[in-house]
């Protein structure tokens, strides 16, 4: 898998998707879902746009099992603290909490991966 190719495609799936709720919310002039809104960009489209430019500027990240363990936790905790936290603003699910904050967790441990992955190869 090139892990650099699949960040930069997932960023701007993120991306087209924080866009299109911002629209939403300004047309619809209701901000409540805004907090999603900011992290469905910050840690969908900016980080992994950054964490896909980290991965092409230095190839050797890509190389062992870290780089994986990073993309793969922070996609799946990031999706999963995402849609937790549209069920919690949105009033769905309030009791989604527990399940957001392992999600969190997910995304924590896959960015203390890549630190030492950052570590071990720069
Ligand atoms: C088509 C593009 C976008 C549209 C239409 C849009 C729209 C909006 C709207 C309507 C709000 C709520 C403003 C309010 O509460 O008064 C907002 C807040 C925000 N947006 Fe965007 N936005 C866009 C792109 C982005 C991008 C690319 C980022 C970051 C990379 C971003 C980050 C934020 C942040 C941090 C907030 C504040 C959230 C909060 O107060 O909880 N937005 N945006």
């Amino acid at each position: 898998m090139n892990i650099s190719k699949a960040f930069f495609i997932t960023g701007a799936l993120w991306l087209l998707f924080g866009m299109g709720l911002g629209m939403h919310m300004g047309a619809s002039e209701n901000f409540t879902l805004a907090p999603v809104h900011a992290h469905v960009n910050l840690l969908g489209f900016t980080l992994m746009t950054l964490f896909g430019l980290s991965y092409r500027l230095v190839p050797k990240l890509a190389e062992g099992l870290f780089g994986r363990l990073h993309f793969w936790g922070h996609q799946i905790g990031t999706l999963v603290t995402l849609a937790g936290l549209y069920l919690l603003l949105s009033g769905t699910m309030p009791a989604i909490v527990p399940v957001m904050a392992a999600a969190e967790g997910v995304v924590f441990l896959a960015t203390l991966a890549w630190l030492v992955n950052l570590i071990r190869n720069l």
